[in-house]
């Protein structure tokens, strides 16, 4: 894992930013698809904000662009205000020049006999577009990329999962109640994640940095999933200042 510290998250999520960018004008040129992995929650919002500035003043166009984002609560009505269609939408989509075919978020709404044969299609789908180019993640207290909560495996793929207590907790106020908080999720996995080309995890704030410190630094195990990053030979984490001050 490359550390990257940046003063603040402003100047952290320009550089991700205009990393994204390039990616998207690079494949442009090539007249290839770009594949991004995205993320939802706090972390992520000013990347977005930046690329939707981009979009409106420098004219990055996100025709090419092919999105997958990594998790989804379950159940959740895409229509939710909760929803993370709903976030992305609000945060990113609704903004941009993306074509709608190519925006894949985990779908909350199905039965649960309909979902093992979705997450397999799911992962056939970021197969046959190539693989993701980039994947950006956020990271929870509990360890968590995606919702791959302690106790995932290096190789899981695609799949309902049951949300930790803590990370429920950390939703409370968003849903007005830990009890009003899904149970479950649908998240890719993190064998699903390990596959991307490249990867840029992302933390902010002094609430972090012990996590942070451990998916970095620590002994690689499942009850810490985002150590499992420490395999991946193109990982990159963003830091600002107080994420990363546990760092030795
Ligand atoms: C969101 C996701 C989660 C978040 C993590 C951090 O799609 O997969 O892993 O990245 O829970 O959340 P924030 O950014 O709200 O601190």
């Amino acid at each position: 894992i490359n550390t990257h510290i940046y003063e603040d998250s402003q100047n952290a999520s320009w550089y991700v930013a205009n990393e994204i960018a390039s990616l998207i004008k690079q494949k442009q040129e090539q007249g290839q698809k770009a594949v991004l992995g995205l993320a939802t929650g706090s972390t992520p919002t000013k990347v977005y904000d930046y690329l939707v500035q981009f979009h409106k003043e420098n004219g990055l166009s996100f025709k090419n662009v092919v999105t997958f984002n990594l998790d989804e609560y379950f159940p959740m009505s895409p229509d939710s205000i909760h929803s993370y269609v709903r976030f992305m939408n609000e945060h990113l989509f609704d903004h941009i020049d993306i074509d709608p075919h190519n925006v894949h978020i985990p779908d909350g709404s199905l039965s649960k006999e309909e979902i093992r044969k979705y997450c397999l299609d799911y992962e056939e789908k970021i197969q046959n577009v190539g693989g993701i180019d980039i994947q950006v993640l956020g990271i929870g207290r509990t360890g968590h990329i995606g919702f791959n909560e302690p106790g995932s495996s290096l190789h899981s793929k695609t799949r309902l999962v049951r949300l930790d207590r803590v990370t429920r907790l950390d939703a409370a106020s968003d849903f007005f109640g830990e009890e009003n908080v899904p149970r479950r999720a649908i998240t890719m996995g993190v064998g699903t994640i390990m596959e991307a080309k490249r990867i840029i995890i992302m933390a902010w704030g002094e609430g972090k940095a012990p996590i942070v410190q451990q998916a970095v630094e620590g002994k690689i195990k499942e009850s810490v999933p985002a150590t499992f990053l420490q395999h991946h030979n193109n990982c990159d984490f963003v830091l600002d200042g107080a994420a990363s001050s546990f760092l030795t």
